[in-house]
């Protein structure tokens, strides 16, 4: 019997909720959780260096099977020694499957029980990825957690699309499962689907419990239903999940939702969202969203937070940054950049302090009051 490569050890359960405090060990260290996870999809967070983002606080960051398989290819990655020898990242990396990106990115996708033909979006050319395909790409690119190939159905699709799909995802992890050869260094985590119907959730669940996966991801969520829909999943969801069992919460990463998120014992999250709205020049603040290019920045000689601690609080103002961004200068998307990583990794440790201290739902209702929704 080998060591897992992948496991969790629940600290401390917060009294009033079912937030978690725990700790999860990879080949690549042993990360707090609840964490936040950068978003790298091609290998790189956006603008930002390794040594930057450890300096920040992030643990594990994120990449993406399908992109990194379109460019440069799964053997390059292996032939340079995987992914973390490649980026210069030490600490944790996950990767996503290809399933989510073929679903959003990929045209003329057709889906089978074999796996999806698709052609791809740099080129148009005829692609086929299937659970095999996906496990045998992420073993190349050796990340510490790596996920099953699933389909994410829409929120709202039929009850017997759903059913078919929720089957065929559970036939794919078994699929996967058989087809992983590295579990000795690599964690394969499940997905739970079923869109918005509790059964179909519940089943989904079911399944791959059985398979008796080191983590569960929660996946077919933030696709487009409202917020209460989501936690309405999360409330029925997490609790059949193991205790001793990590719980990843897929492309989920506004302030508000990742506290409701941990508040139902959610341990993991990532989102394109801080990376991505920083290179438009949106900042997420104490006091909600800061669009800082607004012209009522001009003149404003205030860090981008004064709460903020970060490297671009301390040394930057709204009006500078505001000025490279209109100069169109790359300075501009790197400071708002690690200002937005640092806003949620900063967010999940007082999260944490907040679990250690029992006071989680204080903690949420003071964090809203000063954040708002949608002040801008
Ligand atoms: N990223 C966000 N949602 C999903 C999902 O449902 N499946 C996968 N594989 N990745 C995701
Ligand atoms: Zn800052």
């Amino acid at each position: 019997m080998t060591e897992p490569a992948i496991t969790y050890r629940l600290i401390k359960e917060e009294k009033h909720t079912g937030a978690r405090l725990g700790e999860i060990t990879t080949p690549h260290g042993t990360f707090q959780t609840p964490m936040f996870m950068p978003v790298g999809t091609l290998a790189t967070v956006k603008t930002m260096t390794p040594e930057e983002l450890k300096e920040m606080g992030s643990q594990i960051i994120l990449s993406n099977t399908y992109h990194l398989w379109l460019r440069p290819g799964a053997e390059l990655i292996e032939e340079a020694g995987g992914l973390h020898k490649f980026m210069n990242w030490d600490q944790g990396i996950l990767t996503d499957s290809g399933g989510f990106q073929v679903f959003s990115l990929a045209k003329n996708r057709k889906i089978t029980e074999e796996g999806v033909h698709f052609r791809n979006h740099l080129n148009g050319s005829k692609m086929f990825l299937s659970p095999e395909k996906a496990i045998d790409i992420e073993n190349k690119l050796g990340a510490d957690i790596i996920m099953s190939f699933d389909e994410c159905p829409p929120f709202d699709e039929s009850y017997d699309y759903i059913k078919a799909s929720v089957e065929r995802t559970s036939r794919w992890a078994e699929r996967g499962l058989k087809a992983h050869k590295k579990a000795d260094t690599q964690g394969l985590f499940g997905i739970i689907q079923g869109g918005g119907n509790k059964d179909l959730r519940l089943q989904s669940a079911h399944d791959l419990l059985a398979m008796d996966f080191p983590g569960y991801s929660i996946g077919g969520l933030s696709v487009g239903e409202t917020k209460e829909e989501m936690n309405a999943v999360l409330d029925y969801i997490t609790p059949v999940i193991p205790a001793h069992k990590p719980r990843y919460l897929m492309g989920v990463g506004a302030p508000d939702s990742l506290i409701d998120g941990v508040i139902r014992g959610v341990d993991m999250f990532d989102c394109v969202l801080p990376t991505r709205i920083a290179r438009n020049g949106t900042c997420m603040t104490s006091q909600g969203r800061l669009v800082v290019k607004n012209s009522k920045y001009e003149r404003d000689f205030r860090p981008l937070d004064e709460k903020c601690d970060c490297y671009t609080c301390k040394n930057y103002t709204r009006a500078y940054i505001r000025h490279l961004f209109k100069a169109n200068e790359l300075l501009g998307m790197r400071l708002t950049t690690y200002h937005n990583l640092h806003f949620l990794h900063n967010l999940m440790s007082n999260v944490r302090q907040a679990i250690m201290d029992d006071n989680l739902l204080e903690f949420r209702e003071a964090f809203m009051e000063e954040y708002g929704y949608n002040k801008e």
